[in-house]
């Protein structure tokens, strides 16, 4: 089967069976198949964080379970849960619309609620971890079905257990919110800020802060309907205060800011740029001429192409700022 319509960078990678489910009883009955015993498996969400650099020599199950409903709510919260095939944006939407508050900032990122905790989303000073209420996943070892609470998911900057010590062992099938009725306004995040002056907002509101956010992601994020891509292909590095200083006094342009533990995180964007990247192309790899995490394919780039690109990038930025990148999408 031809994966090119699943996948967000457009590869056109093959995998050896296809299948889709939706209901943790479905997916049980494919994988008890005898003739699918021993067969590797991967769940599959959007496509939209994965870079296919070969075919697939086993299945790969598409999780299409869906479903919104209110599980509980107290005089601040609506606890929310979503199955995990609904698509991410229609459900944020879907939030903002009962004004249950606190996912507007992650408002038009690509993808499905279920993929949302494996690398705990995030975007303009949110993250999921901070209304993730609870996960119910279910092992695809033994069959069982069991529930994490958000300490339990140990998430991370772009980290879950599910990208490192479950990697493989669970498929989630849905995702609990604790929404706000009554919003906490996020916008630290200076663009929002100047993006809400721009559009006149006087009252915030969370349906204006999802505009703003929307507004920003479209002027300089590639769509993937239009261009290949899975977002920063790249995660921002920290780096120690004594690297900082270093690099501060090499570079005073640097754009960092300051994290935990006296630490810096560095904007992997301006690095790669900084190497002369933005906007390259090599046959139908590239680089986003308005991001430069975003590596993309214009068309007909093979998963190999952007993976042979990204190496380049890696390998120029640690000659120039001794500084080593560290890929965010998944390859397979
Ligand atoms: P997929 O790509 O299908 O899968 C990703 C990984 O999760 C794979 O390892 C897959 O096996 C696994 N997986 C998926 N669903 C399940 C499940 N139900 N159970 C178990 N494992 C599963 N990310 C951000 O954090 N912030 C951003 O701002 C952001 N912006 C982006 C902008 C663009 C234009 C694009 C293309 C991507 C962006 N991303 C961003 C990355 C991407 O949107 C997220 O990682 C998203 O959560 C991926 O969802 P998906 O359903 O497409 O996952
Ligand atoms: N920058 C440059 N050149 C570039 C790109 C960025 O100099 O080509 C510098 C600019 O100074 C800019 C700063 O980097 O102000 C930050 O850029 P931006 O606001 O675009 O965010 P980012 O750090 O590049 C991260 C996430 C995005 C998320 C945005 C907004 C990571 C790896 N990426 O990007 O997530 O949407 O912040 O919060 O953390 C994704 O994960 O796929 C993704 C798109």
């Amino acid at each position: 089967v031809l994966l090119r319509p699943y996948n967000t960078f457009g590869i056109a990678a093959h995998t050896r069976y296809f299948t889709s489910f939706s209901s943790a009883a479905a997916l049980q009955e494919i994988l008890s198949a005898p003739e699918r015993r021993g067969l590797a498996h991967m769940i599959l969400g959007g496509g939209s964080n994965m870079l296919f650099t070969k075919d697939f020599d086993g299945i790969i199950l598409k999780n299409e379970i869906k479903g919104i409903t209110v599980v509980k709510e107290d005089d601040a919260h609506v606890y929310v849960k979503a199955g995990a095939g609904e698509n991410w944006h229609g459900f944020v939407m879907d939030c903002i619309g009962h004004n249950r508050a606190g996912l507007e900032n992650l408002s038009l990122i690509p993808g499905n609620v279920g993929a949302s905790p494996m690398q705990n989303i995030g975007a303009y000073g949110v993250e999921i971890r901070d209304t993730f209420y609870e996960l119910e996943a279910f092992n695809l070892e033994d069959f069982t079905t069991v529930t994490f609470n958000n300490p339990e998911c140990e998430f991370g900057y772009r980290e879950s257990v599910f990208k490192r010590k479950y990697k493989g062992q669970f498929a989630i099938l849905s995702v609990t919110f604790k929404l706000n009725k009554n919003p906490h306004f996020n916008i630290k995040y200076g663009a929002i800020e100047e993006e809400l002056k721009r559009m006149g907002v006087h009252e915030l509101s969370i349906q204006a802060i999802s505009q703003a956010v929307i507004n920003i992601r479209s002027s300089k994020l590639p769509n993937p309907a239009e261009i290949g891509n899975a977002g920063s292909f790249f995660k921002n590095p920290t780096i120690d205060a004594t690297t900082y200083e270093r690099l501060k006094t090499a570079f005073p342009h640097i754009v960092a800011y300051p994290v935990e533990g006296g630490h810096y995180k560095l904007a992997a964007g301006w690095l790669i740029e900084q190497c002369g990247w933005k906007g390259y192309r090599e046959g139908d790899a590239g680089v986003h001429a308005k991001q430069a995490l975003v590596l993309v394919n214009y068309g007909h780039a093979s998963g190999e192409d952007i993976y042979r690109l990204s190496q380049q990038v890696l390998d120029s930025v640690h000659a120039k700022f001794g500084v080593d990148l560290e890929r965010e999408v998944n390859i397979v």
